[in-house]
């Protein structure tokens, strides 16, 4: 079956409501998905997924959450290499900020520098648009995540 670690970063709670509606979307599709909240670099490596999942809303000007920024910071400092592994990222933020998805931008970014292969380009998800980002998360992930 294959394994997706679902990563997190959340500030008031919409990127981990996406977050756990994916995990039961994907799940009902047969793969394997652990939800990681306050991802710890070596559980997710120790999980070894095939796919890593990052759904990373913005705070701050473009910057990745707290919950989750220890995470990022242990990729970048470590720099595991993800040759075989596949990535996504779904970005949540709001486009009347400069920085627009900049939290799910660095993990964008670093993912590929890690030299993941991506599964689809980021899914941006913007909170002017929609109060309800999982109705734009979910089909974007049954378009991309066939089984
Ligand atoms: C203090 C603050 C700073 C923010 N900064 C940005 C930003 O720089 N870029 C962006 O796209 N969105 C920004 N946002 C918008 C949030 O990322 C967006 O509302 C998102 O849906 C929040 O998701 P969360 O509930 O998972 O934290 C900011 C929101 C707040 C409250």
């Amino acid at each position: 079956m294959t394994k997706i670690a679902v990563i997190v970063g959340t500030v008031y709670g919409a990127a981990q409501y996406v977050a756990e509606q994916a995990v039961a979307a994907l799940s009902e599709r047969n793969y394997d998905c652990q939800l990681f909240e306050d991802a710890v670099l070596d559980e997710v490596l120790a999980y070894n997924a095939d796919i890593w999942l990052v759904i990373c809303s913005t705070t701050g000007e473009g910057d990745v959450p707290d919950n989750v920024f220890p995470f990022y910071l242990q990729l970048k400092e470590q720099f595991p290499l993800l040759t075989n592994k596949h990535y996504a990222v779904i970005g949540l933020g709001d486009s009347s900020y400069e920085n627009f998805c900049g939290g799910g931008e660095k993990f964008a970014e670093l993912l590929a520098e890690l030299q993941g292969t991506e599964v689809a380009p980021m899914l941006r998800i913007d909170a002017i648009e929609t109060l309800e980002p999982e109705l734009i998360a979910l089909p974007w992930l049954q378009q991309h995540f066939t089984g």
